[in-house]
């Protein structure tokens, strides 16, 4: 029985993260081991290539570099954590994955967005998320609430971060872009509504697009 793989993608102090842990409390009610991980990282060596990508002291990486540490990390987790827990039938709710290179390093830094798409592919083994949570908000109020947040003593600035504020408006148009060549994968959410809101909404998709799959499923198996 194959899983259900969702994403959660937007820019630096969009909120997704705070939605995600909302959506994987409701997904639990309906399939207890339901799974959360986060791109990149989620796994030991993940975690190692994280550090290494988000250092303010590595200013100096390519953007080349940079997209294959993301990848590296990626295929990581792909094999480690959500092909397996997909294959078992289990719910995989992520933070980020290859739409964040698609933005970042394509929309972000320049990169070949063909490039960017075959090493998305190779990486991840060719598995898509079925659906994707794009939480849009303008970069200025996005950088303004993850500077409040890392006014707080246990958190770091990152790489990415500190990057001017066209970085982040390529970013945007990137995400909004990819979003529009795939709106039946790609849900664009208006990241300025409230938590609660947005999350009701999102939860909303959801029970909607599972029960489409469950349904489909049973068409099949009757058919089989
Ligand atoms: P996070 O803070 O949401 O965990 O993401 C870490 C940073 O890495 C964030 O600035 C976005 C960036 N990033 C990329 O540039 N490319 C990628 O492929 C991914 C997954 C993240």
């Amino acid at each position: 029985m194959p899983g259900f793989f969702i994403t959660f993608e937007g820019g630096e102090g969009s909120g997704k993260t705070t939605q995600l842990k909302a959506l994987l409390a409701h997904v639990r009610t309906l399939q207890g081991d339901a799974v959360q991980t986060h791109d990149p990282g989620g796994t030991a060596i993940g975690n190692q290539v994280r550090e290494l990508l988000l250092h303010g002291d590595n200013v100096r990486m390519s953007a080349l570099a940079e997209l294959f540490l993301y990848e590296a990390s990626r295929a990581q987790l792909v094999q480690e954590v959500i092909r397996p827990a997909l294959t078992a039938g289990r719910i995989v709710l992520c933070d980020r994955f290859t739409d964040s290179s698609v933005a970042y390093q394509g929309y972000g830094r320049g990169l070949d967005l063909d490039l960017v798409d075959r090493l998305n592919a190779v990486a991840t083994g060719g598995l898509r998320p079925d659906l994707t949570f794009l939480l849009d908000l303008d970069p200025v109020v996005g950088l303004a609430r993850a500077a409040r947040r890392l006014a707080q003593p246990s958190q770091r600035r990152d790489r990415l971060e500190d990057e001017r504020l066209e970085f982040h408006q390529r970013v945007q148009a990137g995400y909004r872009t990819l979003a529009a060549r795939e709106p039946d994968r790609v849900v664009i959410l208006d990241a300025t509504q409230g938590i609660v809101e947005l999350g009701a909404r999102i939860r909303g998709y959801v029970d909607r697009r599972l029960r489409a799959a469950e349904n489909g499923r049973a068409t099949e198996s009757r058919a089989r």
